[in-house]
């Protein structure tokens, strides 16, 4: 007979019982996990979802103060999820505040609309009714009161996380969480830049890396610009994503010149910014 966790997932024969959950919050849904098939039938779990898995539940860890504070604020706070994917992270954050606290909603965001069907069902069938999710681009989205107050975007793929910062200033949000994804837009942007620096993105592949910090960079400092306090710091290890940079934002103020003209320096610097923000600085 397979042993159990303190939360019921069976362990490997043999195996260390709390290797496969070693980071599952108290009274997180084993059965949800399954439902998302994370965990399979039989509570295994393989390196991607260990992974990915470790990576949501740090998140969650790393935004918990913020959405404390959102229902500590709000009767009804709203959570927006952007280029949700699988939903993994909604989901688990339902699972771990919303559900728990019976109060709140949740928006997944997702463009590709067979995803948004399998997490409608998963939802429905997890019961979680307050979850909602749309199948559009993230610059289309509308919110039912046109406000979220905790606006998150895990690996959205190259600009998304622009545009889900676009979202976020459009709802107003309070607290932003991004790990941004891949990114090329600067890269490209950058390979016919001169000027005194131009060695630091001469080969392709320094180009990419350097584009790709340049645009965090910048994302950092439009966000500044329109009023948050930016923290950017590392989500989990480097053997669990490449991608693994956390920006976490928090509106403080309404805006910041100082910040503005910076941003608008480093974009005539190099010749190079992100279109949606410049467009918005
Ligand atoms: C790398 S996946 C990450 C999914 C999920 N957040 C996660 O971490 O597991 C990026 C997702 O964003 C979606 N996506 C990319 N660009 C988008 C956009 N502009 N609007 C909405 N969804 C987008 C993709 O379809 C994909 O499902």
């Amino acid at each position: 007979m397979a042993r159990h966790t303190a939360q019921g997932v069976p362990a490997r024969r043999g195996g260390n019982p709390r290797q496969a959950v070693a980071e599952l919050w108290p009274g997180q849904s084993v059965a949800l996990l399954k439902a998302l098939h994370i965990l399979s039938q039989d509570g295994a779990i393989n390196a991607d979802s260990r992974r990915k898995l470790k990576q949501v539940l740090h998140l969650a860890q790393l935004i918990k103060p913020a959405l404390d504070k959102a229902f500590a604020d709000k009767e009804q706070p709203v959570l927006a999820d952007l280029g949700a994917g699988k939903s993994y992270l909604g989901f688990v954050l339902y699972d771990l505040f919303f559900a728990k606290q019976g109060r709140g909603q949740v928006y997944g965001v997702e463009a590709r609309s067979e995803l948004v069907a399998t997490c409608r069902r998963i939802a429905a069938e997890s019961g979680f009714e307050r979850m909602h999710f749309m199948a559009t681009a993230i610059a289309d989205a509308v919110l039912p009161d046109a406000h979220a107050d905790v606006v998150t975007a895990l690996h959205a793929c190259d600009t998304a996380t622009d545009e889900a910062i676009l979202f976020a200033l459009k709802n107003e949000a309070k607290f932003i969480a991004l790990v941004p994804c891949c990114q090329a837009e600067l890269a490209a942007g950058l390979e016919g830049a001169s000027g005194p620096l131009r060695q630091l993105w001469r080969h392709p592949i320094q180009r990419r890396e350097f584009g790709a910090h340049l645009t965090n960079v910048m994302r950092g400092l439009f966000l500044e610009a329109h009023g948050y306090k930016v923290r950017v710091t590392e989500l989990t290890g480097l053997e669990h994503s490449l991608k693994n940079e956390f920006i976490f934002a928090e509106r403080h103020q309404l805006s910041n010149p100082q910040a503005r003209a910076e941003f608008l320096r480093l974009a005539e610097q190099f010749g190079a910014a992100p279109a949606l923000l410049k467009s918005a600085a």
